[in-house]
Protein backbone atom coordinates (compact mmCIF):
# COMPACT_ATOMS: atom_id res chain seq x y z
CA UNK A 1 0.00 0.00 0.00
CA UNK A 2 1.29 3.63 -0.94
CA UNK A 3 0.73 6.34 1.35
CA UNK A 4 0.93 10.20 0.57
CA UNK A 5 -0.07 12.57 3.62
CA UNK A 6 -1.03 16.24 2.77
CA UNK A 7 -1.35 19.37 5.07
CA UNK A 8 -5.08 20.06 3.71
CA UNK A 9 -8.12 17.97 2.64
CA UNK A 10 -8.14 20.17 0.04
CA UNK A 11 -5.12 18.82 -1.11
CA UNK A 12 -5.61 15.61 -0.60
CA UNK A 13 -8.94 15.57 -2.47
CA UNK A 14 -7.19 17.21 -5.38
CA UNK A 15 -4.55 14.34 -5.69
CA UNK A 16 -7.79 11.67 -5.78
CA UNK A 17 -9.70 14.01 -8.35
CA UNK A 18 -6.68 14.00 -10.56
CA UNK A 19 -5.99 10.12 -10.54
CA UNK A 20 -9.79 10.17 -11.18
CA UNK A 21 -9.62 12.09 -14.08
CA UNK A 22 -6.34 10.97 -15.41
CA UNK A 23 -8.27 7.34 -15.63
CA UNK A 24 -11.97 8.68 -17.31
CA UNK A 25 -9.89 10.80 -19.69
CA UNK A 26 -7.71 8.45 -21.33
CA UNK A 27 -10.39 5.70 -20.85
CA UNK A 28 -9.08 3.49 -18.14
CA UNK A 29 -11.57 4.12 -16.01
CA UNK A 30 -15.21 3.19 -17.45
CA UNK A 31 -16.68 1.97 -13.54
CA UNK A 32 -15.73 4.30 -11.24
CA UNK A 33 -16.51 3.00 -7.19
CA UNK A 34 -17.72 5.82 -4.97
CA UNK A 35 -18.33 6.29 -1.41
CA UNK A 36 -20.38 8.62 1.22
CA UNK A 37 -19.65 10.06 4.53
CA UNK A 38 -17.91 13.27 5.22
CA UNK A 39 -14.39 12.10 3.99
CA UNK A 40 -15.36 13.06 -0.32
CA UNK A 41 -17.09 15.95 0.03
CA UNK A 42 -14.85 18.17 -1.16
CA UNK A 43 -13.56 15.10 -4.08
CA UNK A 44 -17.19 15.38 -5.10
CA UNK A 45 -16.67 19.56 -5.28
CA UNK A 46 -13.69 19.32 -7.00
CA UNK A 47 -15.21 16.64 -9.08
CA UNK A 48 -18.52 19.12 -10.01
CA UNK A 49 -16.47 21.99 -10.76
CA UNK A 50 -14.73 19.79 -13.57
CA UNK A 51 -15.97 19.71 -17.11
CA UNK A 52 -15.45 16.61 -17.05
CA UNK A 53 -17.18 14.29 -19.70
CA UNK A 54 -18.71 11.25 -17.86
CA UNK A 55 -20.57 10.08 -20.36
CA UNK A 56 -19.08 6.68 -20.72
CA UNK A 57 -18.70 6.23 -17.00
CA UNK A 58 -20.68 4.23 -14.62
CA UNK A 59 -20.74 4.53 -11.31
CA UNK A 60 -21.13 1.82 -8.35
CA UNK A 61 -21.99 2.87 -4.68
CA UNK A 62 -20.37 1.13 -1.78
CA UNK A 63 -23.60 0.83 0.01
CA UNK A 64 -27.08 2.19 1.29
CA UNK A 65 -28.75 2.78 4.54
CA UNK A 66 -31.72 0.29 4.72
CA UNK A 67 -35.57 1.96 4.90
CA UNK A 68 -34.78 5.07 3.42
CA UNK A 69 -35.56 6.27 0.28
CA UNK A 70 -34.40 8.24 -2.21
CA UNK A 71 -36.30 10.95 -1.59
CA UNK A 72 -34.99 10.88 2.05
CA UNK A 73 -31.93 13.77 2.92
CA UNK A 74 -30.59 10.95 4.77
CA UNK A 75 -30.30 8.11 1.98
CA UNK A 76 -26.78 7.84 0.25
CA UNK A 77 -28.77 8.20 -2.93
CA UNK A 78 -29.97 11.96 -2.12
CA UNK A 79 -26.69 12.58 -1.01
CA UNK A 80 -25.15 11.57 -4.39
CA UNK A 81 -27.39 12.87 -6.14
CA UNK A 82 -26.79 16.12 -4.22
CA UNK A 83 -23.26 16.38 -4.19
CA UNK A 84 -22.00 14.64 -7.63
CA UNK A 85 -24.93 13.15 -10.00
CA UNK A 86 -26.76 15.95 -10.41
CA UNK A 87 -24.26 18.25 -11.59
CA UNK A 88 -22.73 15.69 -14.31
CA UNK A 89 -23.46 13.28 -17.25
CA UNK A 90 -22.70 10.18 -15.87
CA UNK A 91 -23.87 7.35 -18.06
CA UNK A 92 -25.35 5.19 -15.23
CA UNK A 93 -25.23 5.03 -11.37
CA UNK A 94 -26.02 2.22 -9.66
CA UNK A 95 -26.24 2.29 -5.31
CA UNK A 96 -27.77 -0.96 -3.54
CA UNK A 97 -32.17 -0.53 -2.86
CA UNK A 98 -32.37 -0.13 0.51
CA UNK A 99 -36.32 -0.11 0.14
CA UNK A 100 -35.99 -3.15 -1.47
CA UNK A 101 -38.96 -5.65 -0.41
CA UNK A 102 -36.74 -8.50 -0.44
CA UNK A 103 -33.27 -7.35 0.64
CA UNK A 104 -31.33 -10.68 0.24
CA UNK A 105 -32.83 -10.81 -3.25
CA UNK A 106 -31.52 -7.25 -3.70
CA UNK A 107 -28.04 -7.84 -2.48
CA UNK A 108 -27.65 -10.58 -5.06
CA UNK A 109 -28.62 -8.15 -7.79
CA UNK A 110 -26.54 -5.70 -6.60
CA UNK A 111 -23.55 -8.42 -6.73
CA UNK A 112 -24.93 -8.94 -10.65
CA UNK A 113 -24.23 -5.07 -11.40
CA UNK A 114 -20.72 -5.52 -9.83
CA UNK A 115 -20.47 -8.64 -12.09
CA UNK A 116 -21.35 -6.48 -15.25
CA UNK A 117 -19.62 -3.29 -14.10
CA UNK A 118 -15.98 -4.52 -12.70
CA UNK A 119 -14.57 -1.27 -10.88
CA UNK A 120 -11.74 0.09 -11.99
CA UNK A 121 -10.68 2.46 -8.83
CA UNK A 122 -12.90 2.34 -5.84
CA UNK A 123 -12.93 5.35 -3.88
CA UNK A 124 -12.78 4.52 -0.14
CA UNK A 125 -13.62 6.35 3.41
CA UNK A 126 -12.49 4.68 6.85
CA UNK A 127 -14.79 4.38 9.84
CA UNK A 128 -13.20 4.87 13.39
CA UNK A 129 -13.49 1.38 14.29
CA UNK A 130 -11.68 0.67 10.78
CA UNK A 131 -14.63 -0.41 8.96
CA UNK A 132 -14.79 -0.03 5.36
CA UNK A 133 -18.11 0.29 3.18
CA UNK A 134 -20.14 -0.74 6.29
CA UNK A 135 -18.33 -3.62 6.72
CA UNK A 136 -17.94 -3.75 10.55
CA UNK A 137 -15.60 -5.53 12.53
CA UNK A 138 -15.91 -9.41 12.42
CA UNK A 139 -16.90 -9.33 8.73
CA UNK A 140 -15.84 -12.21 7.02
CA UNK A 141 -13.05 -11.07 4.12
CA UNK A 142 -15.38 -13.64 1.82
CA UNK A 143 -18.25 -11.55 2.04
CA UNK A 144 -20.28 -10.35 -1.09
CA UNK A 145 -22.89 -7.38 -0.72
CA UNK A 146 -25.18 -8.41 2.44
CA UNK A 147 -27.00 -6.56 4.94
CA UNK A 148 -25.21 -5.53 7.49
CA UNK A 149 -26.67 -4.39 11.43
CA UNK A 150 -24.91 -1.50 12.16
CA UNK A 151 -22.92 -1.15 15.24
CA UNK A 152 -23.44 0.99 18.00
CA UNK A 153 -19.82 3.17 17.22
CA UNK A 154 -21.19 4.19 13.52
CA UNK A 155 -24.38 4.58 14.41
CA UNK A 156 -23.28 7.01 16.72
CA UNK A 157 -20.68 8.68 14.57
CA UNK A 158 -23.58 9.34 11.70
CA UNK A 159 -26.38 10.29 14.36
CA UNK A 160 -24.49 14.10 13.48
CA UNK A 161 -26.81 13.24 10.00
CA UNK A 162 -30.10 13.06 11.08
CA UNK A 163 -32.60 14.65 13.40
CA UNK A 164 -32.90 11.95 16.41
CA UNK A 165 -30.65 9.37 17.71
CA UNK A 166 -33.76 6.98 16.57
CA UNK A 167 -33.80 8.23 13.11
CA UNK A 168 -30.63 6.93 12.54
CA UNK A 169 -31.24 2.90 10.53
CA UNK A 170 -30.54 0.29 12.14
CA UNK A 171 -29.18 -1.57 9.06
CA UNK A 172 -27.89 -1.05 5.86
CA UNK A 173 -26.72 -2.90 2.65
CA UNK A 174 -23.26 -2.98 1.70
CA UNK A 175 -20.56 -4.55 -0.92
CA UNK A 176 -18.76 -6.99 0.85
CA UNK A 177 -14.95 -6.98 1.61
CA UNK A 178 -14.44 -9.32 -1.45
CA UNK A 179 -16.75 -7.28 -3.66
CA UNK A 180 -14.57 -4.20 -2.48
CA UNK A 181 -11.56 -5.96 -3.16
CA UNK A 182 -12.41 -6.82 -6.53
CA UNK A 183 -11.59 -3.31 -7.80
CA UNK A 184 -8.66 -2.92 -9.80
CA UNK A 185 -7.29 0.09 -8.22
CA UNK A 186 -8.12 1.22 -4.43
CA UNK A 187 -7.90 4.93 -3.38
CA UNK A 188 -8.43 5.10 0.09
CA UNK A 189 -9.13 9.01 1.70
CA UNK A 190 -8.78 9.10 5.73
CA UNK A 191 -8.62 12.79 7.25
CA UNK A 192 -8.74 14.01 10.87
CA UNK A 193 -7.56 12.57 14.35
CA UNK A 194 -10.64 10.31 15.14
CA UNK A 195 -9.10 8.21 11.82
CA UNK A 196 -5.90 8.12 13.30
CA UNK A 197 -6.00 4.66 14.92
CA UNK A 198 -7.86 3.18 12.63
CA UNK A 199 -5.42 3.95 9.42
CA UNK A 200 -2.75 2.87 11.96
CA UNK A 201 -4.27 -0.33 12.28
CA UNK A 202 -4.70 -0.93 8.42
CA UNK A 203 -1.43 -0.03 7.16
CA UNK A 204 0.73 -1.60 10.38
CA UNK A 205 -1.81 -4.02 11.92
CA UNK A 206 -2.10 -7.63 11.44
CA UNK A 207 -4.35 -8.52 8.65
CA UNK A 208 -7.18 -9.13 10.73
CA UNK A 209 -11.42 -9.57 10.00
CA UNK A 210 -10.73 -7.45 13.53
CA UNK A 211 -10.06 -4.05 11.63
CA UNK A 212 -11.71 -4.81 8.17
CA UNK A 213 -9.27 -1.90 6.35
CA UNK A 214 -6.43 -4.41 7.25
CA UNK A 215 -7.52 -6.57 4.16
CA UNK A 216 -6.23 -4.07 2.42
CA UNK A 217 -2.42 -4.80 2.84
CA UNK A 218 -3.41 -7.72 0.15
CA UNK A 219 -4.70 -6.30 -2.51
CA UNK A 220 -1.86 -5.32 -4.99
CA UNK A 221 -2.87 -1.44 -5.51
CA UNK A 222 -4.10 0.84 -2.90
CA UNK A 223 -3.37 4.08 -2.58
CA UNK A 224 -4.05 5.44 1.03
CA UNK A 225 -4.21 9.89 1.14
CA UNK A 226 -4.45 11.08 4.07
CA UNK A 227 -3.96 14.09 6.24
CA UNK A 228 -1.96 14.70 8.82
CA UNK A 229 -4.20 13.94 11.43
CA UNK A 230 -5.32 10.98 10.40
CA UNK A 231 -1.46 9.93 9.82
CA UNK A 232 -0.06 10.86 13.29
CA UNK A 233 0.27 8.01 14.74
CA UNK A 234 2.57 6.05 11.85
C1 LIG B 1 -19.81 5.48 6.91
C2 LIG B 1 -19.87 4.94 5.46
C3 LIG B 1 -18.51 4.62 4.95
C4 LIG B 1 -17.61 5.78 5.29
C5 LIG B 1 -17.37 5.80 6.77
C6 LIG B 1 -16.67 7.06 7.26
O1 LIG B 1 -20.50 4.74 7.84
N1 LIG B 1 -20.71 3.80 5.27
O2 LIG B 1 -18.58 4.39 3.55
O3 LIG B 1 -16.38 5.63 4.65
O4 LIG B 1 -18.53 5.54 7.50
O5 LIG B 1 -17.53 8.14 7.30
P1 LIG B 1 -17.03 9.65 7.31
O6 LIG B 1 -16.39 9.86 6.00
O7 LIG B 1 -18.27 10.48 7.50
O8 LIG B 1 -16.06 9.75 8.44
Amino acid sequence: MQLHTYSTVTDASAKAFDIIKTGIENGSIRTLGLATGGTPLKFYEKFRASNLDVSNVSTVNLDEYVGLNAKDENSYRYYMEKELFSHMNFKETFLPNGMAADLDEECLHYEGILQDHPVDVQILGIGENGHIGFNEPGTSFESLTHVVELTESTREANKRYFDKEEDVPTHAISMGIKSILSAKKIILLAFGANKAEAVKQMLEGEVSEGCPASVLQKHSDVIVLADQEAASLL
